[in-house]
């Protein structure tokens, strides 16, 4: 009876949410915006009040030696496995206030409505705010969920901020121990799976008049850090045709990334940054570095752009004399979210009355990490002002969140109680 209670939630849930993110939203590195990556005292500050709250929740709380905050609702049998509802909490720069958060929150005020009924669960639900999924200081997404997932890669640690800090350096600067960052690693046999709720970061939801969507696949990424070196030189001196522009070579090669990029249903590139080091008015550029983001909804479509644009990096580089080097820096498989857990949330999502709206992803997420290791499933939510995300811009309703705390309760009442009855049980994907 109380783990159906559990699933009549009482209102408030979405105002709470709002309050609450509005609330981390204070700590930003920037004078304007919002800005929290990776270890910095922002970061760290948010961590403690998300600790905070998750103790105030009732959690057995610990905050793990890569950053991540994870707060557990344990069973009544300590040997349960857990099931993880997770997001992050570090943001791009300049970015809205409910990417990774709102799933955290979401997960958090779960916990909160639990506890208020005195309901226990057959498994421990584990909170995972995750420490750095956004790759913004050290170039490398997935931090913290890499660790849980036993997927963290250790020469990270040596890789150097834009001040020259290592990563093992911040994080031994934060009173953490990168040594035991490895054995983090869950065990396969100790999950009961993985949920997270996430900002959907595009129009769709809105446009179709739908508060929550579940996702049924998520973009697989290749990222790479690019440099080209041509040769400085007087702006006024040398003569057009004798030119090795860096700036000139890299404008053409950010053009053919658009072009060519545009030529796959679900394949999209982008080169985010471009700088020109030692740059000035009067001075032909020797040297521009800049990043490559290339995503597509399977990995065969987008390694054929990454070949493709590959080859053109060639070509540019002979045409124009000028030296390229392009460097991989992350790789990230495309990755079919869990059917059986896709029609959990979907059939939540059917007892709010709302039709159950299955969408791939573009955006990555750290319920990839955990593909393979445990099955993945998650729940998106309506993106307001046309879908804009990493943009102070994003923002969402507190009807829409108050849905999401609802389907997931639901979801994990449904898993509390074992409902056999669910669709997609013989692993047929519901999409
Ligand atoms: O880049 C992404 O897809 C995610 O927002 N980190
Ligand atoms: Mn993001
Ligand atoms: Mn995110």
């Amino acid at each position: 009876m109380a783990i159906e209670a559990a699933a009549d939630a009482g209102g408030g849930f979405g105002a709470r949410i709002i309050a609450l993110a509005d609330r981390l939203a204070q700590w930003s590195e920037a004078s304007d915006g919002l800005t929290c990556t990776y270890l910095t005292s922002t970061h760290r500050a948010v961590a403690a009040q998300l600790q905070e709250w998750m103790v105030s929740a009732g959690m057995a709380t610990t905050i793990d030696a890569a950053g991540n905050v994870v707060g557990r609702w344990a069973a009544a049998d300590p040997a349960a496995r857990a099931l993880l509802l997770c997001s992050h909490y570090d943001t791009v720069r300049n970015a809205g206030k409910y990417d990774g958060r709102l799933g955290i929150l979401v997960a958090l005020v779960l916990v909160e409505r639990l506890r208020a009924l005195g309901v226990r669960l057959p498994f421990h639900l584990d909170v995972v705010a995750f420490s750095e999924e956004e790759g913004v200081r050290f170039s490398a997404s997935f931090l913290g969920s890499s660790a849980l997932a036993g997927r963290f890669d250790p020469a990270l640690l040596e890789r150097c901020d834009a001040d020259g800090q290592t990563m093992a350096g911040v994080v031994r600067a934060a009173g953490l121990d990168p040594a035991a960052i490895s054995s983090l690693a869950r065990r396969a046999d100790t999950l009961a799976g993985y949920l997270e709720v996430h900002i959907e970061q595009g129009p769709v939801l809105l446009e179709e008049g739908l508060p929550v969507g579940v996702v049924s696949a998520i973009a697989g990424t290749v990222r790479r850090a690019i440099t080209i070196t041509g040769m400085a030189g007087h702006a006024g001196t040398v003569p057009m045709g004798r030119r090795h522009d860096a700036v000139a070579a890299a404008a053409e090669l950010v053009l053919y990334v658009e072009r060519r990029c545009a030529q796959g249903a679900t394949l999209v590139g982008t080169v985010g940054r471009l700088t020109v080091p030692n740059g000035a008015i009067n001075i032909i550029p020797g040297r521009c570095d800049l990043s490559l983001d290339v995503r597509a909804a399977d990995d065969a479509t987008r390694d054929a752009a990454m070949a493709d644009i590959e080859g053109e990096i060639q070509r540019i580089a002979a045409r124009r004399g000028v030296a390229i080097e392009s460097q991989e820096l992350q790789r990230t498989p495309a990755v079919k979210c869990s059917p059986r857990l896709q029609s959990l949330l979907a059939a939540a999502v059917s007892r709010q009355g709302i039709v159950p709206r299955y969408l791939p992803s573009g955006a990555g997420h750290d319920a990839m990490m955990f593909d393979g290791l445990t099955d993945v499933a998650m729940l998106f939510v309506r993106c307001g002002n046309g879908g804009v995300s990493h943009s102070p811009r994003e923002t969402i309703t507190a009807e829409d969140a108050e849905v999401a705390v609802r389907v997931l309760l639901d979801a994990v009442v449904m898993m509390a109680e074992g409902d056999a009855t669910l669709p997609g049980e013989d692993g047929r994907s519901p999409v």
